[in-house]
């Protein structure tokens, strides 16, 4: 990894979620202390007379952001316009995708993707890659050498697509088990393979079988999209006939369970809900991207109740930002559009907390306190009352972007950006 400056202790206003419960608690005037293995072994209010200078002057520091779900070769198609779903992959995303055979081209959108994740704050991010091996190696490479933590692999796709973006199932298999020898659980679990059908149209049925079998006996994440998009819904129910709902085709293929992260959910049933709920499935939120393209509203608040595990995405590129401050206020707008508000407190939780449960990290990750590791990040808070309301900070934190960049990123303790 490069070379980054080590912390061993952060003086600064913290706020900090709660393990379990989707509250912040706050801290005004913390000290953080972090061992050399990048751990946090203590936090305290400091005194008085405390001899450590606040380490970033008018910042408020949260655990690092979880982006639950983007795409790493669709960083430079972030934004373009070509309808909803379907029209918008044959358009505007295989044509992109398929120049990652080129690991040039591969290479330099790693780099961009990196330092996009750490300047918006990111410090954990599911991404998937491409059905390239060669480019998920360098994608996996620039990722350690950023030094971001990271759930990837290679996306899986062996049909409904054109030839240079598919893999066929035997290789791709191949390529998984390789990928999953040389990279999972490298550096102390910051670098993590998962296995990543597209979506079941994308795949065939052996192909989500075996993604799912390795899923199983790996542990392994295992990430897909589902329910997005309803020309997508009858697509997939057309291609596996016989199934009565779109979750009930990776229920059938080994592909529904706790460490399965599905982004989008939008047009779920209830019954389809119940069942997320019953096999302990993870949500990724995506309501930047679901606006773009025009996918529709997922209702959270439904999600939330029934005590499911749901982080943020930036889905980039159907997303327009790398920032997931921002899809917090997207999913703030989506939730008031579902009539079932969400409120900014709770999504600054499912930006940091929440993602590090959805991605099965939360052992270590999502929050700023003893036992937990130090991923941290600042952001500038734009002049507010005085002293303003743990509230009104939230929102800022959640809403004023332009006003309050991100002044620092920090993984395990190492300064990714900022001084
Ligand atoms: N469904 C299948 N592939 C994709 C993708 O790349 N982006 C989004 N938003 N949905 C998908
Ligand atoms: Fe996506």
């Amino acid at each position: 990894m490069t070379d980054a400056r080590s912390l061993s202790i952060v003086r600064g206003r913290v706020l900090t979620p709660a393990p379990y419960e989707r509250k912040l608690v706050e801290w005004p005037d913390a000290l953080v202390e972090v061992d050399a293995d990048g751990r946090i072994t203590a936090v305290s209010e400091a005194p008085a007379d405390c001899p450590v200078p606040p380490t970033w002057p008018g910042a408020v520091i949260v655990p690092g952001l979880v982006d639950t779900h983007l795409h790493f070769p669709q960083t430079r198609i972030l934004g373009s316009a070509s309808g909803p779903l379907l029209p918008w992959l044959e358009t505007s995303v295989f044509p992109e995708e398929a120049r990652f055979d080129d690991p040039d081209h591969a290479a330099a959108v790693a780099r961009e993707m990196c330092r996009a994740l750490i300047e918006q704050g990111t410090t954990l991010a599911g991404i998937y890659s491409t059905a390239h091996p060669q480019a998920t190696e360098i994608l996996l490479t620039a990722l350690e050498d950023g030094g971001l933590r990271a759930v990837t692999g290679l996306t899986l796709m062996d049909r409904n697509a054109p030839p240079a973006n598919r893999l066929e199932a035997v290789e791709a298999m191949a390529a998984s088990d390789a990928l999953i020898e040389r990279w999972h659980g490298r550096d102390g679990g910051r670098i993590r393979i998962s296995m990543i059908p597209r979506f079941a149209l994308s795949c065939t049925p052996e192909l989500l079988r075996e993604a799912g079998r390795r899923s199983r006996e790996h542990d392994l994440l295992l990430q897909t999209h589902i329910s997005e998009n309803r020309d997508e819904i009858a697509q997939t129910l057309a291609a596996f006939p016989g199934h009565r709902d779109y979750l009930s085709v990776y229920e059938d293929h080994d592909c529904a369970g706790p460490r399965t992260l599905l982004a989008h959910c939008i047009h779920f049933s209830d019954d389809e809900w119940a069942r997320m709920q019953a096999q302990d499935i993870a949500v990724a939120h995506c309501p930047d991207s679901n606006f773009f393209l025009g996918s529709g509203c997922m209702p959270l608040r439904v999600a939330l109740d029934r005590g499911l595990r749901v982080g943020l995405g930036t889905d980039v590129g159907a997303g327009r930002t790398f920032s997931v401050r921002r899809v917090a206020a997207a999913a703030y707008d989506a939730s008031l559009l579902c009539q079932a508000m969400v409120s900014p407190e709770e999504l600054l939780w499912l930006a940091t907390r929440g993602g590090a449960q959805a991605m099965r990290q939360d052992d270590r990750l999502g929050c700023i306190a003893p036992g937990f590791d130090a991923d941290l990040v600042a952001i500038d808070v734009p002049p507010l009352h005085p002293s303003p309301s743990r509230a009104a900070l939230i929102d800022a934190l959640v809403f004023r972007h332009d006003a309050g960049p991100v002044r620092a990123t920090v993984v395990r303790g190492r300064v990714l950006r900022g001084a």
